[in-house]
């Protein structure tokens, strides 16, 4: 509540007041970047999920779909994929002991099915969003484990061929390459992660369970995921595929983030580009103005992401691209940097922005 207090109030103080909105979409024609032209390039039905050759996702919040009706009208028209933004996370599903709380999810996958989306459920163990029970938990390393896999099967059993993939694990990993330690770590020990992927494939044999992480200019943290999932696979456990979050900015190097993704294709496991957003304003600038010109980088920077993905993950391996929230308005970028930023395919009214048509020629060209 303080820090949530003093953030808004360090936003007042510090940050310029946002740009009204972003340039109308039926501008963009005109952006022009080091000779590189940006243009629709694309027919008035074209949407992502209808260009793209892979399913196209959101991270949802289900609360939005019914007080937002351009939200689940975005989300209809573009998208064949929904992730979970927070609504499956321990604090929210179990946050009493043995208390679930279903509403949010029933409604994200009865949205998905209403809609013909996939669900990919985020995330089952995490080091964060844990409910205060489970911090203050006391208990040998039985209790513990009873815990952890009484969660995972009890939600991965409830939407059992509903939610058809699973970020099992979430974040495991230090920047150097070191386990985190975590909860589960100091309770259980390095090899919880390895149980998680098998209860999680007790309870529904079929779904898809992904390790997810942010890796992206973290050389040995990335190491570290390899080492994992080759240690996983050799072992016969069940694991099928790699979320590779993707929060970056207008500077990331296209040559690194190719570097990073064809590591995990080598893998031979599913790739999934899990949470991609794009940072406009990385350096967190209180003088920050949205001009066509980085409108134009940033669409290009969508543009290069789709296009690296297509040409690096052989499509066997493609599950998908995910972005992390629909508008510019709903991002939890917004929520957590006291800076203005415009990260997304779609405006705070779910207007295309320039992004979405740099987006849509990656998909295609
Ligand atoms: C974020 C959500 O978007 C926020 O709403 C929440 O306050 C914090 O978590 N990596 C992850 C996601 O794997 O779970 C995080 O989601 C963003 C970073």
């Amino acid at each position: 509540m303080i820090t949530t207090f003093f953030s808004i109030a360090l936003n007042l103080i510090s940050c310029s007041p946002r740009a009204d909105s972003v340039q109308p979409e039926d501008t963009i024609e005109v952006y022009t970047i080091s000779g590189t032209r940006i243009t629709a390039g694309i027919d008035s039905n074209s949407t992502l999920k209808s260009v793209a050759p892979f399913p196209i996702g959101a991270a949802i919040n289900p609360r939005l779909l019914s007080s937002i009706p351009l939200y689940k009208e975005t989300l209809q028209r573009e998208y064949n994929s929904v992730s979970s933004e927070n609504c499956f996370k321990m604090n929210q599903i179990q946050p009493k002991a043995g208390g679930f709380y279903w509403k949010d999810t029933d409604a994200l996958v009865n949205f998905a099915k209403e809609s013909n989306m996939r669900v990919h459920g985020h995330t089952l163990i995490y080091y964060k969003s844990l409910p205060e029970w489970v911090t203050s938990f006391q208990g040998d390393s039985l209790a513990w484990e009873n815990l952890m896999k009484t969660h995972i099967q009890t939600v991965v059993g409830r939407y059992k061929g509903v939610v058809t993939s699973w970020d099992v694990v979430n974040e495991a990993f230090e920047d150097d390459g070191t386990l985190r330690r975590s909860v589960w770590y100091e309770k259980l020990g390095a090899d919880y992660i390895a149980r998680c992927f098998q209860y999680a494939h007790q309870a529904d044999p079929r779904a898809l369970l992904f390790y997810n992480e942010n890796v992206v200019g973290k050389p040995k943290k990335l190491t570290a995921v390899l080492a994992l999932v080759n240690n996983l696979k050799k072992r016969g456990i069940a694991i099928h595929g790699i979320g590779v979050q993707m929060h970056i900015n207008i500077n990331t190097s296209e040559e690194a983030l190719t570097t990073d993704v064809r590591q995990f294709v080598n893998t031979g496991l599913l790739v999934h580009i899990s949470e991609l957003d794009i940072r406009m304003n990385p350096t967190y600038s209180t003088n920050f103005t949205l001009t066509n010109a980085l409108q134009t980088r940033h669409a290009l920077k969508y543009k290069n992401v789709a296009k690296l993905y297509r040409s690096v993950v052989p499509k066997s391996q493609q599950f998908g691209i995910t972005n992390w929230n629909v508008g510019d308005a709903d991002s939890w970028l917004r929520k957590t940097s006291p800076c203005e930023d415009y990260p997304l395919l779609f405006s705070d009214n779910y207007s295309r922005k320039p992004a979405y048509y740099g987006f849509i020629q990656g998909l295609t060209n």
